[in-house]
């Protein structure tokens, strides 16, 4: 066996693709938000939203606390109360403002803001080019930890721009993007039962959470080649779904007489049309796009409603693990679920990337042998593997690169603001 020896050559290459990783990620962050005006910027609509700002200004702290101040002698922090403003959850860095009061910072302005990316960005550039010390993997992390967040910053401001009483458009939709597509049928697509390995595997970066990669029994199991659409949920509604108990879970039955939901996030009834709020303002809701913004126990009740159920983390991993990373991320500028399009045989299930996030029904748990990370860093992922459903495949908001097949995003059952959808399986 050949020992794998990485020359200097190596090391630099490696070194000079970081670099440019960091100079992309920060200036997409930057581009995202270009036209916002710093009162938009500042506002926050509910807990689990934070103000774009504080976005901007927490990615940067990432990496001035995890980066610049163990690697940079003697590094002085840009301000000495940025580390209680914009710290989010780590307990082992200190203490932090709470997460509901993010939007009663009228100070530091955006422009201040803005200047602390510029310092940061300096610095890490130095660092980048002349720190041969530098922990890699950490300036790995802040580059994908600021693409998570730059998906938080367009579903964030939605939210913000919809509880807004004139509710402004945050890009108005290209007219060339018009014309709605009509969704493929949906079918579904049988699964042997069998022993699979799922989790990170080999090169490229990954979230602790992904791994160990480990071995699951599958049993034989039916997925949907893709995501429900508006006009399945519209059926649902139309069913009188949100008022049959049968449907739901305990605690989703409970969430929908505390929250009167009956509709997903940002559907109203104007007659008998479906309207939405979207990032490019007001519109009919297209039956043929994905449902999108529904919470995990709508996702389950409509499950259940249609004879299926949700899939199982598992089962969607190995039905995505040989699928290209294709579909409407946020690059295609859409910012809204797009109707699937038939495929052919060979490129299905369909639109499991992008478009919509789907709702599993595993809770999000560690897997076998996870280890989070020593110190502060373990705070990243670890200390939230309880109460959370696991989703997968990403969203019109994500950025393509920072998907793969066995990424686990999680979040609460009850959260509709992130762009959770539904796709169906089966018991075969
Ligand atoms: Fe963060």
């Amino acid at each position: 066996v050949r020992a794998r020896i990485r020359s200097s050559t190596d090391v630099d290459r490696d070194r000079r693709d970081l670099a440019a990783l960091y100079e992309r990620t920060r200036s997409a962050t930057e581009q995202l938000c270009a036209a916002l005006s710093p009162e938009v910027c500042t506002a926050q609509s509910m807990p689990e939203a934070s103000p774009v700002k504080w976005h901007l200004a927490h990615t940067s702290w990432f990496f001035e606390t995890f980066v610049l101040a163990p690697h940079v002698p003697g590094y002085q922090p840009f301000h000495p109360d940025f580390g209680y403003l914009f710290n989010s959850y780590y307990n082992a860095i200190g203490e932090r403002i709470a997460r509901a009061e993010r939007g009663l910072l009228a100070r530091p302005t955006l422009e201040e803001v803005m200047s602390y990316r510029r310092h940061v960005d300096e610095r890490m550039r130095e660092c980048l080019a002349r720190t041969r010390a530098l922990d890699d993997a950490v300036v790995e992390l802040g580059c994908h930890h600021e693409q998570q967040h730059q998906e938080l910053i367009l579903t964030d401001v939605k939210h913000l721009l919809s509880r807004d009483p004139l509710q402004p458009a945050f890009r108005a939709r290209e007219a060339a993007r018009r014309a709605a597509r009509p969704a493929a049928r949906a079918e579904f697509i049988a699964y042997d039962e069998g022993l699979h390995e799922i989790g990170h595997a080999g090169e490229g970066f990954a979230f602790d959470n992904e791994s160990p990669r480990h071995r699951v029994f599958v049993h034989a199991f039916e997925l949907a080649d893709r995501p429900v659409t508006a006009g399945e949920f519209v059926e649902f509604i139309t069913d009188h779904g949100y008022e049959r108990p049968e449907l739901w879970l305990s605690d989703g039955w409970d969430a929908v007489a505390l929250h009167g939901w009956r509709a997903p996030l940002y559907w109203e009834k104007d007659g008998d049309r479906w309207m939405q709020f979207t990032l490019a303002g007001l519109r009919d809701v297209d039956p043929d796009e994905p449902a999108c913004h529904v919470s995990y126990y709508e996702a389950d009740a409509f499950a259940r409603w249609a004879g299926a159920r949700l899939p199982r983390e598992a089962e969607w991993e190995i039905a995505a693990r040989d699928l290209p990373i294709e579909g409407h991320f946020v690059e295609s500028g859409e910012l809204h679920p797009c109707a699937t399009e038939a495929a052919s045989e060979r490129d299905r299930p369909r639109a499991m990337f992008g478009d919509v996030w789907e709702w599993t029904r595993s809770a999000y748990d560690a897997y076998p042998g996870y280890r989070p990370a020593e110190g502060a860093l373990g705070e990243y992922n670890g200390k939230f593997m309880v109460n959370q459903m696991v989703l997968r495949g990403g969203s019109c908001a994500s950025p393509r690169a920072h998907l793969r097949a066995s990424y686990r995003n999680f979040f609460h059952p009850h959260a509709r603001w992130q762009f959770s959808g539904i796709r169906l399986a089966r018991d075969a």
